[in-house]
């Protein structure tokens, strides 16, 4: 694994701050990123034990977004269509954002936060609260093979991969589909979107890499889809090596060779990624410095993981922003960590006291947009550093 990126000590993204903690030293960690040429992969070189991350206190509740509940609704209306499983697992079932569109007899969830997983239990899915490995997979499948498993934006959260596709292998009946669904790598660095790293991001995939791992198992992908959700994600759809009821088609070799024509395995591509993370963060406090300095009001939106990153990385306190705006319940009241910002219950966006507003939830900016279209129209301006650092 050879590090290109440096994005200096951060504390942990998703470890907000309460009023009582807020003076209490934080635990940091070297956040650096690498890459490996045989595999690939690239991930991040200083993990954070999961039971750090993932326990009973996890802020992210999907179902508060309307564009993941939106494109969770599609999914699965598609799923039903095409595969027509009897039996669907999801790993990383959140709050049941996903699972909540099929009949509950006929969806499993595995999800360690016990605070989300009560959430669906209490809803009367079958939810296993725990971390999935081949232990879990094996008492799953004693009773019923699984004929479509899916995963979104949790295997980037999860170290060991064997063990995950291990679990897969157990789990999935012979003509069973596995469903991924990731940031994607090409897009990351297209984008120059460094904040797709922190503690919880070990791994954003690339097609060229997932196929390398997915051949250890004798699985194949079949297809990819680009899609929009969290700044650029692809969608990949996996059958094993044997199953010939699916073709694999076009689009997965048209993802690799835009991969590929991107230099995705070459370690060049990610050191000038890097050399354009460092111009970021200059222009990120340039901006800042600037509107400063004409005493211009600024506010976050959206008190994202991502947020947490750049923040910490650019070193931007809260003297340069005065709060940030959420509508994750857990969040508000809270601090973010490092940069010890007050996350406020978010309130409509009004130009007669706010000037600036750093986009933090960069990923949502379209549903934001919308939202906001009245301060857009009466002259209020957003702050991204997504591709480049800007004023929108
Ligand atoms: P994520 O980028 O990790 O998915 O988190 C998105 C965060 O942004 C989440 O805390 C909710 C927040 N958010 C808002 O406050 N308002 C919004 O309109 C949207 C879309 C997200």
């Amino acid at each position: 694994m050879k590090k290109f990126l440096d994005l200096g000590y951060q504390p942990l993204a998703n470890s907000y701050l309460t009023k009582k903690n807020i003076n209490k030293k934080e635990k940091r960690f070297n956040l650096s990123v690498g890459f490996d040429s045989k595999s690939f992969l690239v991930s991040i070189l200083n993990t954070v034990p999961k039971e750090k991350m993932f326990n009973k206190n996890y802020p992210y509740k999907s179902s508060e977004s309307f564009t993941m509940r939106n494109q969770f609704k599609i999914l699965s209306n598609k799923i039903k269509k095409k595969f027509n499983p009897g039996l669907i697992l999801e790993i990383g079932s959140n709050d049941g954002a996903f699972i909540s569109n099929f009949n509950k007899k006929s969806v499993i969830g595995v999800e360690p936060c016990k605070n989300l997983a009560n959430l669906t239990i209490k809803k009367g899915f079958r939810i296993f609260p725990n971390y999935w490995n081949p232990t879990l997979a094996k008492k799953i499948a004693k009773k019923n093979k699984i004929d479509l498993i899916y995963s979104a934006n949790t295997l980037s959260h999860i170290e060991n991969l064997d063990e995950i596709f291990n679990a897969i292998d157990l789990a999935l009946t012979e003509n069973g589909i596995l469903i991924l669904e990731d940031p994607s790598l090409l897009e990351c660095i297209k984008n120059v979107a460094y904040d797709q790293f922190y503690c919880e991001h070990l791994y954003v995939f690339s097609t060229i890499a997932l196929e390398r791992i997915l051949s250890k198992f004798n699985l194949t992908i079949f297809s990819v889809e680009n899609i929009k959700t969290h700044g650029g994600s692809n969608r990949y759809y996996i059958k094993r090596n044997n199953n010939f009821i699916y073709k694999i088609d076009s689009s997965v070799k048209k993802n690799v060779i835009k991969e590929r024509n991107y230099g995705l395995h070459k370690i060049s591509t990610y050191k000038s990624f890097s050399k354009k993370v460092i111009k970021s963060k200059k222009g990120l406090n340039k901006i800042f410095s600037d509107l400063d300095k004409k005493n211009k009001k600024i506010i976050g939106y959206g008190a994202t993981a991502k947020s947490c990153t750049v923040l910490n990385y650019c070193k931007i306190q809260k003297r340069l922003i005065k709060f940030f705006y959420d509508t994750t319940s857990y969040k508000i009241g809270k601090y973010l960590p490092g940069s010890k910002i007050e996350i406020k219950k978010y309130k409509k966006l009004d130009i007669k006291n706010i000037d600036y507003v750093f986009l933090g939830a960069w990923n949502f900016k379209d549903e934001i947009f919308k939202k906001e279209k009245k301060f857009i129209q009466q002259g209020g301006k957003f702050i991204t550093h997504i591709p480049h650092p800007k004023i929108i």
